[in-house]
């Protein structure tokens, strides 16, 4: 074997342990917390009807169903210092999931539910957007999440 192939292998090698590593750290030594998914039969009667889900006055289950081209609550209304959480699911293609103003970023997965956990202590409207290409009315797929005083 040419010693240049050789070379380009083992750095390919050194590579591959130097990313297994940085996982494997990064997954139990910092514990790193990526979004949950649950397998979607675990969890499929709450999408049935899908809405917000009251638990006590400042926290929320919200459940969200995608689908072409809408979110299934698509505008929802909370007090300011409301906990919610949220638990969402597809009906048909991979979707995406964005909070304006939050640190929320999911993908929608056909079989399967992401949940993220937001708190709004700002009053406002948090607008809701697909940001993955899902067909031609993807540009349409939006939604409000409005926070009242
Ligand atoms: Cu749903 Cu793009």
């Amino acid at each position: 074997m040419n010693k240049f192939e050789l070379k380009a292998l083992g750095l390919a090698g050194i590579v591959i342990i130097i990313f297994l590593f940085a996982l494997l750290y990064n997954a139990y030594s910092r514990k790193i917390n990526v979004p949950n998914c649950v397998p979607l039969s675990e969890q499929s009667t709450y999408f049935k009807n899908p809405g917000l889900k009251k638990v006590d006055d400042s926290t929320f289950d919200l459940y969200i169903t995608a689908q072409m081209w809408a979110f299934i609550p698509s505008d929802v209304t909370v007090p300011k210092g409301s906990t919610v959480h949220i638990y969402i699911t597809s009906k048909d293609v991979v979707h995406g999931f964005l909070i304006d103003r939050k640190a929320v970023n999911l993908m929608v997965i056909p079989g399967a539910i992401n949940t993220a956990t937001v708190k709004f202590d700002v009053a406002g409207n948090y607008h809701m957007t697909c940001h993955e290409y899902c067909g031609t009315g993807h540009q349409n797929m939006e939604g409000n999440i409005k926070v009242t005083e």
